[in-house]
C-alpha cells in the first residue's frame, strides 16, 4: 500500500471533524505551523471545506500537506464554525481550543462588561488592566476593543498563545501583552483594574464550588484586595457567602439565558442584573431580598428572568407588573394585568388544579392538547417522563407550569402571550 494512501486511511480513522473536535489535543507545535504563511493556507483550504465530509476533506488536504497541519487546519476550521455562535464574524478569523471555546465568554456579554467598567473607571488615556487567566482571550480582545491595555496572563501556554494570535487576528495586538503565568504573580497594585475569569473545570468536569476554580478562589480574593477596581466572572450559581463585603454582584442573562455572575469591587455594592442584548438593568442595595406580596391567582402568571432571580430582584419584578407571588417562596408572580415587561415572560392562565397526573392528563385529552412546553419551580417532578405519562394527543398546544402555591403541589395550564 503507497504511504500516502496508509496515512490517509489513518487520518480519515482518528481525525475526522467530529473527533478532533471533542478531542483536547490541539497541539501548541501545529498551532504554531498553523500561524506560518503555509499554515495559513491551509486553514484557509479547510475553511472552503466546512461542512465537507471528513473523510474526503482530510484526504484532500492530505495531497497537499502533512498529517499534523491538515489535523490542525481542520480542527481550527471546525472550531470557527462551532464559534461561530459566540463570535459572530469575528470567529472566522480568531483562533481557538476546544475548552478554550467552551469556557470563552460571549462577545456580547464580554463588551457590556467592558463598557461597564469604562464607564466606572475616570479614564486615563488607555486603562491598564491584567488579566489574570485569560483563555483564549474573549475578554482580553472585548476589553481591548473598548480602549484597555491588557496585560494577560494564562497558565497554559496554547491557549497563551491562541490568546496573543486572536489579539493580532482582531487587530488589538498593540494594546494587548499575553504571557504564559500564574494569576498568583501578578501584582493588582500595578493596574487600574484587575479583570478574572477562573477556570470552572477540573478533571471531573465543571465545578460549581469556587474553592476548586482555577486559580482557587483564596488566590482571586487576594488579587482582589490588592486591586483599586476589579471585575470577576463566576457561575450564576455562585452561593451568595462567596460574594465579598461591600462588592457588587452582577448577573447577566443573554437572550432570556442567565449566563454569569459578576463580581465588582471598588465601586459600591449590591445587587444587579442585567438583560442582554437590550442592556436593561435592575439594581438593589444590600444582599437581603426585598419581600414581595404573596396573594390568590390572577389571570396571569409571569415567569421572572433568571437574572432578577439569581439577584433576589423578584420583589422589583413584582412590583412593576402590579403583581404577587403565587408561593412566597417561589419566584412565580401573579398579576391581573398582562403587562409588558422584559424582565418576565408572560402567560395567561386559563385553569389551575391541584398536581394529578390523571386529572391533568384527562384535561388536556378533553381540550385536544398534544404539544405542551412543560415548565416547573419548586416542583421534583422529572418533566420528561411526565411528558411521556401524558400519552399526549391533538392539534393544540399549551404550556404547562408546575410549582406549589402555599405549599401544596399544583398545575397552571396556560397559554403564552407573545410580546406586546
Ligand atoms: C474560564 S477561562 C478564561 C476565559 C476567558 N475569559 C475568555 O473569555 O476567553 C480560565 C482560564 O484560566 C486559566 N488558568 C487556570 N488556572 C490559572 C492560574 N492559576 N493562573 C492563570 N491562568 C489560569 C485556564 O488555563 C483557562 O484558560
Amino acid at each position: 500500500m503507497p504511504h500516502g494512501q496508509r496515512d490517509g486511511q489513518r487520518l480519515a480513522g482518528r481525525s475526522g471533524y467530529a473527533v478532533a473536535l471533542t478531542s483536547d489535543d490541539v497541539d501548541l507545535d501545529a498551532f504554531t505551523e498553523l500561524l506560518t504563511p503555509r499554515g495559513q493556507e491551509a486553514l484557509a483550504r479547510a475553511g472552503e471545506l466546512a461542512g465537507a465530509d471528513p473523510v474526503a476533506a482530510a484526504t484532500a488536504l492530505r495531497r497537499t500537506y502533512d498529517a499534523a497541519l491538515t489535523s490542525a487546519a481542520l480542527t481550527q476550521a471546525g472550531l470557527r464554525e462551532r464559534a461561530k455562535a459566540k463570535f459572530g464574524r469575528d470567529a472566522t478569523v480568531m483562533y481557538f481550543t476546544p475548552h478554550g471555546l467552551e469556557q470563552s465568554t460571549r462577545t456580547e456579554v464580554a463588551e457590556h462588561r467592558a463598557h461597564r467598567l469604562m464607564k466606572m473607571i475616570e479614564p486615563p488615556a488607555a486603562p491598564a488592566v491584567a488579566d489574570a487567566c485569560c483563555g483564549i482571550g474573549g475578554d482580553l480582545l472585548a476589553l481591548a476593543r473598548a480602549g484597555c491595555a491588557v496585560t494577560a496572563v494564562d497558565t497554559d501556554p496554547l491557549t497563551a498563545a491562541v490568546a496573543a494570535a486572536n489579539a493580532r487576528a482582531l487587530g488589538v495586538a498593540d494594546r494587548v501583552t499575553v504571557r504564559v503565568g500564574d494569576a498568583a504573580e501578578i501584582s493588582p497594585e500595578e493596574y487600574d483594574v484587575l479583570f478574572a475569569d477562573p477556570a470552572r473545570r477540573t478533571g471531573r468536569g465543571r465545578t460549581f464550588d469556587p474553592m476548586a476554580y482555577s486559580p482557587p478562589w483564596p488566590v482571586v480574593l487576594d488579587l482582589i484586595s490588592r486591586a483599586r477596581l476589579a471585575c470577576v466572572k463566576v457561575a450564576p450559581g455562585i452561593p451568595y457567602e462567596f460574594i465579598p463585603e461591600g462588592a457588587q454582584a452582577e448577573w447577566v442573562s443573554y437572550k432570556g439565558e442567565v449566563k454569569e455572575a459578576t463580581i465588582w469591587t471598588g465601586q459600591g455594592g449590591g445587587r444587579r442584573a442585567t438583560l442582554l442584548p437590550g442592556g436593561h438593568a435592575l439594581t438593589a442595595h444590600g444582599s437581603e431580598a426585598t419581600a414581595a406580596p404573596v396573594g390568590p391567582a390572577g389571570r396571569y402568571v409571569y415567569e421572572p428572568d433568571g437574572a432578577a432571580v439569581r439577584a433576589h430582584l423578584v420583589a422589583e419584578v413584582a412590583e412593576m407588573v402590579g403583581g404577587r407571588l403565587l408561593d412566597p417562596l417561589i419566584a412565580y408572580i401573579t398579576a391581573d394585568d398582562p403587562v409588558d415587561t422584559p424582565w418576565a415572560t408572560r402567560y395567561e392562565i386559563e385553569d389551575i388544579l391541584p398536581f394529578s397526573l390523571k386529572k391533568l392528563r384527562a384535561l388536556l385529552r378533553e381540550r385536544q392538547i398534544g404539544n405542551v412546553t412543560i415548565k416547573k419551580r419548586g416542583s421534583a417532578v422529572d418533566i420528561e417522563r411526565l411528558r411521556a405519562d401524558l400519552r399526549l394527543k391533538g392539534d393544540n398546544s399549551a404550556v404547562v407550569i408546575l410549582t406549589r402555591i402555599l405549599d401544596k403541589p399544583s398545575v397552571l395550564l396556560c397559554k403564552p402571550l407573545s410580546p406586546a
